[in-house]
């Protein structure tokens, strides 16, 4: 689309976005504990890095990569969150441990796909066909529709929790 056309129509194509034109990290999306601030940061800028691959095209083989250590970095922030959220009796654990299961579910069923595909089948940069697609959208997902809806359910309680050990301890 030439700038012309895009002044009028006022439209520019997802693939000429850089990551902080969708979701800019910022204060607006801590839950207010400095540990999990910090893991939803890594995962939103491992995140950024696979959005930038997306733009310019991958080979599988560096998809399987990115997707194993993006699982990791998942399981390993559920555990923690969900420790953690169990710590203070949070009421809406069991479907917020659904939901993370699920998310691993979906990413699982993801590499194991991959593994059936050849590992220097690569498509066009920004397209939607390739396979770096259905990853974008489940980070995606994960960031819209987790970290900013569930997660941000859960951060009265906790401040909540802290609030009360603070007053029990007589650190305030
Ligand atoms: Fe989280
Ligand atoms: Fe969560």
């Amino acid at each position: 689309m030439s700038s012309t056309n895009q002044e009028i129509t006022g439209r520019t194509q997802m693939q000429d976005q850089t990551i902080n034109h969708l979701i800019k990290w910022g204060d607006h999306l801590s839950v207010g504990n400095p540990e999990i601030d910090a893991q939803h940061k890594e995962i939103y800028e491992f995140w950024a890095e696979i959005y930038e691959s997306w733009r310019d095209g991958v080979r599988v083989g560096e998809l399987r990569i990115s997707t194993d250590r993006l699982f990791g970095l998942l399981r390993t922030h559920f555990l923690y969150e969900e420790r953690l959220l169990g710590g203070i009796g949070y009421g809406d654990l069991k479907r917020h441990v659904a939901e993370h299961r699920s998310m691993l579910k979906e990413l699982q069923a993801m590499r194991e796909h991959f593994k059936t595909l050849a590992d220097d089948d690569d498509s066009p940069g920004g397209s939607v066909l390739s396979p770096n697609w259905s990853v974008m959208q489940f980070v995606l997902a994960f960031t819209l529709g987790h970290v900013m809806t569930s997660d941000m359910s859960y951060v009265q309680p906790l401040q909540a929790s802290r609030n009360s050990e603070q007053r029990t301890t007589g650190s305030v």
